[in-house]
């Protein structure tokens, strides 16, 4: 076992029985719950906001870690704040200045972190990587659970670690899109500290196995 934290996304639970879910990728070990909240205009998809978010937090004490992929951020922090998560990245092709929403980020007290497309180079987040929390690496183009992890972000994940590494800095690598059983063993080894998964957890008979399955080096 690896000290690797797995963040559950509810995209691909039953909605229809949303606690019980909650209940059950918690007793099953989830360290985080990934939220993927999508507006329809920077991804096609469009899945949930605040007063889902609201509920959650009503029915779990699991750090909350929301994955913005809407193209005006900074207009969700404080609500998100005032929500209680812990975690919160966002696209930085979506602002003018990234810069400044990282600040707005962690003024509220929230883990700050940039989420990276698999198109977009690693090198793209040297210039903020001080002040970040974590990276959220793509493993897959937004919009969907259920795609295919995509194999050349292992590479990307081995390259951040190592820039990290150097200049001495604390940021987490979170990876996010396509993670089974199969490839996470390959980004534990090349550095990652959180794997989100939605599809290989929430389709699977036995949600303790699957954590296990994906914390297993
Ligand atoms: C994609 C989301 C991912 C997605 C992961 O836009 O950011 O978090 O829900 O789903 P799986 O694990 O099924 O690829
Ligand atoms: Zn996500």
């Amino acid at each position: 076992m690896s000290n690797i934290l797995i963040a559950p996304s509810i995209l691909s639970s039953d909605f229809t029985k949303l606690a019980e879910e909650l209940q059950a990728i918690t007793s099953a070990g989830a360290d985080l719950l990934h939220l993927d909240i999508m507006d329809g205009h920077y991804v096609p998809n469009l899945t949930f906001g605040f007063c889902l978010i609201e509920a959650i937090r009503k029915v779990s004490s699991l750090p909350l870690d929301a994955h913005l992929m809407v193209t005006n951020p900074s207009d969700y922090i404080d609500r998100l704040a005032a929500l209680g998560i812990t975690y919160c990245s966002f696209h930085p092709e979506t602002v003018f200045h990234p810069h400044r929403l990282v600040i707005q980020i962690k003024d509220q007290g929230l883990k700050a972190g940039l989420a990276i497309n698999p198109g977009i180079p690693v090198s793209s987040v040297s210039d903020l990587l001080s002040e970040l929390d974590f990276v959220l690496l793509m493993s897959v183009n937004p919009g969907y659970s259920g795609q295919s992890f995509i194999p050349h972000v292992l590479d990307k994940v081995s390259q951040l670690k190592s820039e990290i590494r150097s200049r001495h800095l604390s940021v987490q690598i979170e990876v996010d899109g396509g993670i089974n059983q199969t490839n996470a063993p390959a980004l534990i080894r090349a550095g990652a500290d959180i794997l989100v998964s939605a599809s290989y957890i929430f389709s699977a008979a036995d949600y303790s196995q699957a954590i296990r399955n994906l914390k297993h080096v």
